[in-house]
């Protein structure tokens, strides 16, 4: 099936903010999480059918260390502590993808920050 983008910026934000002040990013803007643990970016998504789906983050991280993340879905961690490594500038965004079991219909994806760092900058999630 086709994939479809959920934008970061219509997603539910918990401690972060919707930004525009760095280059390529997709919408309207790309979400920068505060700098602490436990922010997040929960996004509704629609799978088609029940089962494995590549779920695919849009970062940037202009910083020099990798930043962390918990993956999950439906409420349960799916993927502790991803790593979200550094990419050349806050101007150049990667994609990093998670494989994860997905229910039939609506489910809720949540990318939490783990560690004082927070998350990456954050476009888009595709599926
Ligand atoms: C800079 C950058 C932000 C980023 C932040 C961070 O302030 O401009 O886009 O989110 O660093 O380190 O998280
Ligand atoms: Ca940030």
């Amino acid at each position: 099936h086709a994939a479809t983008d959920y934008q970061a910026e219509d997603a539910t934000i918990s401690q972060g903010t919707v930004a525009t002040n760095h280059l390529n990013y997709t919408g309207t803007g790309f979400v920068d999480y505060t700098n602490v643990a436990g922010s997040y970016v929960q996004f509704t998504v629609d799978a088609a059918a029940a089962g494995q789906a590549g779920l695919q983050f849009r970062y940037a991280n202009g910083s020099t260390t990798d930043r962390l993340m918990d993956i999950s879905v439906n409420g349960t961690v799916v993927a502790s502590n991803v790593s979200f490594p550094a990419t050349a500038n806050w101007d150049t965004w990667v994609t990093k993808t998670v494989n994860a079991s997905l229910n039939a219909g609506t489910n809720t994806i949540r990318a939490t920050a783990t560690t004082a760092n927070g998350g990456p900058n954050l476009d888009k999630l595709t599926l």
